[in-house]
């Protein structure tokens, strides 16, 4: 089993849920300049996510949901507007205390995988560990805890072209997990994945939502995104609509796969 960070609320001020707030972003821009063209990503998005919540992002594409994920995750900033990362306006963050961050508290999904190719399953989940300094040991251990934990200790020796697409989406979450993160960015974790493969991770997203994790999942699917409390959908760099779908996690369109270990 891996060993999640459990949160608890007494951890600080009130929010919407009585939580605290972990995400809060205010007239967030991003333009990207291309020689004379600029492409306004985002226009002047402003909400707030609290600890513990599970959020799906929706929108057409092109709408900037990756976009806006790599600006939470810390992967690159806003042109303008503030981003307040567990009380921390991230622009005072030197680069030594980003990289902290990044590693100690963030874990992402990369919605195109990023995956080393000649390298095993094992090693590709490893990597954050090294980059944290942790022991061979350990890392190892944690490594195959983490594999477990997506169903994929069988294909730790794989180098990641020897694996499906959906084995090579696990071993993504898998690394993102590794490092016990407490917060949880996913652009797109289940595309092109079969109904089973979905389910299951969803089964391991769920899992860790219920252990206190906050999760913020991009999505082209509604019954991907019915697994989350809320829905925030962009269009065209903006906040178009933010509902709440329900209290609790459940999930109403796939067979239950039940909460072990996969
Ligand atoms: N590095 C970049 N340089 C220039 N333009 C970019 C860059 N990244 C994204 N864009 C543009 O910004 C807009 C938002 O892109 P983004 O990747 O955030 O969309 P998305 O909502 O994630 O779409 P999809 O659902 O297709 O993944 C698009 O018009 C895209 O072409
Ligand atoms: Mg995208």
């Amino acid at each position: 089993m891996l060993r999640y960070r459990k949160q608890s609320a007494e951890e600080g001020g009130g929010s919407s849920n009585g939580s605290p707030p972990v995400i809060q972003v205010s007239d967030l821009h991003k333009t990207y300049v291309m020689g004379d063209v600029q492409v306004h990503a985002l226009r002047g998005v402003s909400l707030s996510i609290s600890q513990g919540e599970m959020v799906a992002i929706m929108g057409p594409s092109g709408s900037g949901k990756s976009t806006f994920m790599d600006i939470l995750g810390c992967l690159s900033k806003p042109t303008q507007g503030k981003y307040v990362l567990e009380g921390s306006p991230v622009e005072t963050l030197n680069d030594n205390r980003l990289a902290e961050i990044r590693n100690r508290k963030i874990g992402f999904v990369f919605q195109s995988f990023n995956l080393l190719p000649r390298m095993s399953a094992l090693h590709n989940v490893e990597l954050p560990l090294i980059y944290a300094g942790v022991g061979r040991r350990a890392r190892r251990r944690r490594s195959m805890e983490a594999l477990k934990s997506v169903n994929l200790e069988d294909r730790a020796h794989h180098r990641s072209n020897e694996l499906s697409g959906g084995q090579i989406q696990r071993v993504a979450i898998a690394r993102a997990l590794v490092t016990n993160p407490s917060i949880i960015f996913a652009d797109e974790p289940t595309g092109n994945l079969d109904t089973k493969t979905s389910a299951e991770i969803m089964s391991v997203f769920t899992d860790l939502h219920e252990r206190g994790n906050t999760l913020l999942l991009v999505t082209h699917e509604p019954e991907i995104a019915s697994y989350c409390q809320r829905i925030i959908r962009l269009r065209d760099g903006l906040v178009e609509a933010d509902e709440w779908i329900k209290e609790k996690c459940d999930a109403p369109e796939f067979e239950a796969v039940g909460n072990e270990r996969m």
